[in-house]
């Protein structure tokens, strides 16, 4: 039976889904009633000197019906006090001693506050710190945030000054709004980090009101960039969690875009230990943890992984430079005729968007569907497909368009190897 029970730096975590910083774990209520819910961590809603935000915060995009495909807010860290945020934590540790509660700091980066705070987090009962080297919008511009998080200096630094006073763990938690994360996340490294998380929000502006030119969301007529996350960011928080799994010693923490366990799977199968999740929570509530425990599970005894350990990372050395990759590696389409509802969009796409290898359907590739109308299904042309997948990913029948190996005899040829043989 599948263990999902995660060591992370010396901590135990009942199980590797944690809430990230944000909304859901503003309060004590909140974080206690994310624990009943089944969470194994949550990461406290940043503290530092309490913030106002405004009014409106948070914008979204739909896409095709699904509502908040990407996920954007301008707001800033906890408008509550410290003491009061600190006093929670206490209040939570002592009555879910087995849950992980880690502190999400971020103040002035001077070094004796810093000190300060992370004894005060710690003093709570904080089992873990996390910097807050990411937010991109307001306290960036105060100094804080997004600010550090682009110099590998700053993060660095201020890594060093939170281990100086820290006997919990400190994950440097980073910014995607570089051009290099993983100076970034080596900066934290020297500078004593435990672990590493990331990705928090991407710079964004959502849309404009094209009646008025009010940007959204809309602050009385203006807006201001703020952090994209949700669905739309998974693909770019996975290449550089899988990014950073390629040059860090220190555990990672996957978040950006996780809604379900499959999200969670490929966070941990491209090098997180954990991962955390905010917009899904926001979106459909804590009880979404139960079928993303059960789904990982499930995964897990399939494939005879005891535990997240026997598959964490599995995926890393196969996300190589495109340099590395076999271009001997042949696949051609495939249409099932029976499947095909006779649309032409796979025609159309390849012939205006791609490589024009599909023949537009003729009366001799027709068939009769089940109405016992003619469908007038298109022809690959084998000899021409250059395997790019765009039929595939347009056409509206699941599994009616597939893409199939063709081994021609040939050795692996990667583009490197041909520069090497002077090729
Ligand atoms: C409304 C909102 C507020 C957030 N506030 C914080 C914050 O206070 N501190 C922080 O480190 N990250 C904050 N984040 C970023 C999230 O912790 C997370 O890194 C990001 O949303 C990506 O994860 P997701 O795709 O699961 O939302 C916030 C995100 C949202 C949507």
């Amino acid at each position: 039976m599948a263990d999902l029970r995660t060591k992370f730096c010396g901590l135990e975590s009942p199980n590797p889904f944690w809430l990230a910083s944000g909304p859901p774990t503003n309060t004590g209520g909140q974080v206690m009633r994310a624990f009943d819910a089944g969470w194994g961590g949550a990461v406290w809603k940043t503290i530092g000197e309490p913030i106002q935000n405004t009014s409106s915060r948070y914008g979204a995009i739909d896409f095709n019906g699904v509502r908040m495909m990407g996920f954007n807010n301008i707001e800033l860290i906890s408008d509550r006090p410290i003491d009061v945020n600190l006093s929670e934590i206490a209040e939570v540790k002592k009555r879910y001693p087995k849950h992980l509660v880690i502190a999400s700091l971020m103040v002035e980066s001077k070094q004796d506050v810093w000190h300060d705070i992370v004894k005060r987090a710690e003093g709570a009962g904080a089992d873990a710190l996390e910097l807050n080297f990411g937010c991109p919008h307001g306290m960036s511009e105060r100094g804080m945030g997004a600010a550090v998080g682009q110099v590998p200096e700053y993060t660095e630094m201020i890594t060093t000054w939170a281990k100086e006073a820290a006997k919990t763990p400190v994950i440097s938690k980073l910014t995607p709004n570089v051009t290099d994360i993983t100076r970034i996340a080596q900066a934290a490294e020297r500078g004593g980090a435990d672990a590493v998380s990331l990705i928090n929000t991407i710079n964004s502006v959502m849309g404009v009101d094209l009646e008025n030119f009010a940007p959204r969301p809309n602050v009385g007529g203006k807006s201001s960039h703020g952090g994209y996350c949700g669905p739309a960011v998974k693909p770019i928080a996975l290449h550089l969690v899988s990014s950073v799994a390629k040059k860090v010693k220190i555990p990672i923490v996957g978040i950006g875009g996780i809604g379900n366990w499959i999200d969670a799977a490929e966070h941990i199968a491209l090098g997180a230990t954990t991962v955390q999740v905010c917009t899904a929570a926001m979106h459909y509530g804590f009880r979404i943890v139960e079928d993303m425990a059960d789904g990982l599970a499930a995964y897990m005894d399939d494939h005879g992984y005891r535990t997240i350990e026997d598959f964490r990372g599995r995926a890393v050395p196969n996300v190589m430079d495109w340099g590395d990759l076999d271009l001997n590696y042949k696949i051609i389409a495939d249409i099932d005729k029976d499947l095909c509802i006779g649309c032409q969009l796979c025609y159309a796409a390849c012939e205006d968007g791609a490589h024009q290898c599909i023949e537009r359907a003729t009366p001799a590739n027709s068939k009769l569907n089940v109405h016992g109308m003619e469908v007038h299904v298109p022809r690959i042309i084998d000899d021409e497909c250059v395997g790019c997948n765009l039929c595939a990913l347009v056409c509206p029948v699941d599994d009616c368009i597939t893409m199939r190996e063709i081994d021609e005899g040939l050795a692996p040829m990667s583009w490197n190897q041909k520069v090497h043989a002077g090729m």
